[in-house]
């Protein structure tokens, strides 16, 4: 059917049907699906709607002044000029990987510019280690629930997933290597958000990353430490990250099994699209040469805007942001206890812009988020899609970052509203 249409010049109107087009696409392509809430939530534009479901920084957040003078300062430079619209290495733009060096020094990981290859946002990394490390039937092992953008990164690779336990009941090596092998493949990486987690707001506790370095080993499996939150950070001390953790251990990044993924996208602006991937040498030349083959490099002025940012303003633009999410996160909780506390529990996040709820009736939340829509004007995201399999329905999402700090409380008061004249459209468990 493709060969005919393209020949043709009217391939353009007579486009086939999604399945025509079905024979064409490779079996991996198959895994990769459309998510049914992603439609629910087309309506977020509606008028006088609450929306606790955009997973998304708040624009009234980005340094955009900024932006915009370093913009102008880029273009009128001699060299910076044409060097921000031309092609670059891979690996990234030099002084932005050498702030992101110390960054890193700064938490505790001793590295040079070669440990680091800047990445189009995190997302791009978890894509490109998913392409390096997953066979295809490999098993990756994950939290339930985890970032679904990993789960949908790492699907395209036809990977199997196993639950990542650290816990008391956690299964054995040789248990999780005979279920790898049950699957056709074996255990190749274990991911993790180590902190304040998409979508569950939580924080790994030291004990638990050192059973999990303790696992990497006995498995002999990288374990991509996905970062993504960890400078919001709101009460008390952070937590050290996976990597610095088993820096302490070996004293060598090189011999580090953790590859770290960093993002600007919470801290700066995501629009930009520009994250890191720390690890040994191995690794991040590997990682080079794959990137390569997918976008040649991140965008050159995305990465000089970036650089320009940080070295000048990152401590206050972190600071800036982490006063609005953490006032926001004080009202979300304050209202959960006012109005949700019968009908459901939660995690109080130290962190990051998630609350995660199970609600105590055993009702499935996406069904209440159709009448939460209908009836309440109210959105958030229902919890099944962050699991691998075997969801827990009766769980959702709340994100604080977008919410007006006025509108949070009476959003939460109409959660509980919708929840207590809710009817199931049809059984559930
Ligand atoms: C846990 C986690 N990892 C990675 C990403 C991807 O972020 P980016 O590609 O913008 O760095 C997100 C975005 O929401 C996230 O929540």
């Amino acid at each position: 059917v493709l060969g005919r249409r393209a020949r043709c010049g009217c391939q353009l109107i007579a486009m086939p049907a999604t399945a025509a087009w079905q024979p064409a696409f490779a079996d991996r392509s198959a895994h990769v699906r459309a998510s049914e809430i992603r439609d629910l939530l087309k309506v977020l534009d509606r008028p006088g709607i609450i929306s606790f479901a955009g997973g998304i920084p708040n624009p009234q957040l980005f340094p955009r002044d900024r932006i915009a003078a370093e913009l102008s300062a880029i273009q009128q430079h001699q060299a910076l000029g044409p060097a921000a619209f031309q092609y670059s290495v891979t690996e990234g733009y030099g002084p932005l990987r050498g702030w992101i060096v110390q960054h890193m020094g700064s938490l505790g990981v001793v590295c040079d510019i070669d440990n680091i290859v800047v990445t189009s946002g995190s997302q791009q990394a978890l894509d490109l280690l998913g392409k390096l490390f997953l066979q295809s039937q490999d098993t990756a092992l994950v939290a339930r629930p985890t970032y679904l953008g990993a789960l949908q990164a790492f699907n395209a690779y036809q990977t199997h997933y196993d639950t990542l336990n650290t816990g008391s009941n956690a299964p054995t090596v040789a248990t999780y290597r005979a279920r790898a092998a049950g699957r056709g493949g074996r255990v190749s990486l274990a991911y993790v958000v180590s902190e304040h987690a998409n979508p569950t707001g939580t924080t790994l506790p030291l004990e638990e990353r050192r059973k999990l370095l303790d696992l990497s080993e006995q498995l002999d499996i990288p374990i991509v430490e996905d970062a993504a939150y960890q400078g919001l950070h709101y009460d008390g001390e952070p937590a050290i990250s996976c990597l610095s953790l088993e820096f302490q251990r070996r004293g060598s990044i090189e011999a580090c099994r953790v590859v770290y993924c960093g993002t600007f996208s919470k801290t700066v602006a995501p629009g930009l699209r520009v994250g890191w991937i720390c690890a040994a040498k191995a690794v991040t030349r590997q990682i080079a040469l794959i990137k390569q083959g997918s976008d040649l490099h991140t965008g050159s002025l995305s990465q000089m805007l970036i650089y320009e940012v940080v070295r000048r303003a990152y401590a206050d633009q972190v600071a800036k942001v982490v006063a609005v999410y953490r006032r926001r996160r004080d009202i979300l909780l304050d209202a959960l206890n006012r109005y949700l506390r019968s009908d459901a529990q939660w995690t109080p996040p130290a962190g990051g812009m998630f609350v995660w709820v199970t609600l105590y009736r055993k009702i499935d939340a996406a069904d209440l988020l159709r009448s939460a829509l209908e009836t309440h004007n109210i959105a958030f995201v229902p919890g099944a899609p962050f699991y691998y399999n075997e969801a827990e329905v009766n769980t959702l999402r709340l994100s604080f970052s977008l919410p007006e700090e006025a509108s949070i409380a009476e959003g939460v008061e109409r959660l509980a509203q919708t929840l207590h004249t809710y009817k199931p459209s049809e059984p559930h468990v």
